[in-house]
């Protein structure tokens, strides 16, 4: 035979894979969600989600610091509201001393370097387990609105460097802008989740937040997840109302939603790797089905390699170790 090309001379020596791979995963790609929790030396495992914590501030402090040390750059904030606390007006969101604030303040203090994201939502703080204000069993939009931007400034004020709203109404990046600018909070970055679907991939999640919808589901705001061209709508939507970041999630069913979205926008582009998705890899490793190991590395550089600048996702920890960085 006489090949013009061999593909396979590429591929013939792990030095030479290193050389021409295309995606690469490196400490900076991640962003480490953290469950925070009331109380001090808690650290309680998520039972949907194995080696994964709620923990109450003091420890979540701790973990920040390891993760800095691990060259992780970025940390998005959950915290767990007290029962008691929730209402349907988001009071507590916006308590200037509540879980949240304090969570911020506290780590910023103790690792100022490190980029803290919150989450902007009602879901964690409504006694109906929606992301916004609930009239006449409907999530009404504007309401909600006003008390995400309100929300958005309490985090700036007690030090966040970025809020993410998770929320999916309308119109929300832009009055988070206006709020922070009317504010004086120049430098805070809006994250949005831009292309949100409705998914049973988040059950995970609101099993550690305890956080799951009372009534019916979040199909009158998160995305269909039969739709493409919806989710192109959504993130220039947020360019244009001024989103520093925009975010495909969930990320693994979505890898073409991530590809459309990071051909279409000139920002920067993160998809959040979610609950469900950490919990299916850790069921199957534990059953011995799967090498976990390979499993992360191979979908965390799939998603990168799909279009996402950053990976927001549980195995963060995990992840940096086992690329060595
Ligand atoms: C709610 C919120 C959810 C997640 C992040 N913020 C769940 C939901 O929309 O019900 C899911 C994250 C995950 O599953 O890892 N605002």
């Amino acid at each position: 035979m006489h090949l013009i090309r061999r593909n396979r001379i590429l591929r013939q020596s792990p030095a030479i894979r290193a050389m021409v791979a295309e995606t690469i995963l490196r400490p900076e790609h991640f962003i480490a969600p953290l469950f925070i929790i009331e109380g001090q030396g808690i650290e309680e495992e998520i039972p949907s989600m194995p080696q994964y914590y709620r923990r109450s501030v003091d420890l979540a402090v701790r973990e920040v610091k390891e993760l800095w040390a691990l060259g992780i750059k970025c940390v998005l904030l959950f915290i767990k509201c007290k029962d008691e606390l929730k209402d349907n007006k988001g009071t507590e969101a916006l308590n200037p001393g509540g879980l949240m604030q304090r969570g911020i303040k506290a780590i910023k203090d103790a690792c100022p370097d490190m980029c803290v994201m919150t989450d902007v939502a009602l879901d964690p703080f409504s006694s109906y387990g929606h992301d916004g204000i609930v009239e006449d069993g409907e999530i009404v939009n504007d309401p909600t609105v006003d008390i995400l931007a309100l929300m958005s400034v309490s985090h700036a004020q007690a030090g966040a460097d970025f809020v993410a709203p998770s929320d999916m109404m309308d119109n929300r990046v832009g009055v988070i802008r206006d709020a922070l600018e009317m504010n004086g909070f120049t430098k805070t970055g809006i994250m949005s989740y831009s292309a949100k679907y409705a998914s049973c991939f988040y059950g995970p999640f609101r099993d550690a937040l305890d956080s799951a919808p009372g009534f019916g589901d979040k199909k009158t705001y998160q995305m269909d997840y039969a739709n493409r061209s919806e989710a192109v709508k959504e993130v220039l939507m947020d360019v244009e109302e001024g989103a520093d970041i925009v975010m495909v999630k969930p990320a693994m069913a979505y890898l073409d939603i991530i590809r459309e979205v990071k051909n279409t926008v000139t920002i920067p582009v993160s998809a959040y790797h979610v609950s469900g998705e950490y919990a299916m890899i850790k069921a199957a490793a534990k059953m011995g089905w799967l090498n976990e190991e390979k499993a992360i590395l191979e979908s965390l550089t799939g998603i990168r390699r799909a279009g996402a600048d950053l990976v927001a996702t549980y195995f963060a920890k995990e992840a940096v170790k086992l690329i060595g960085a």
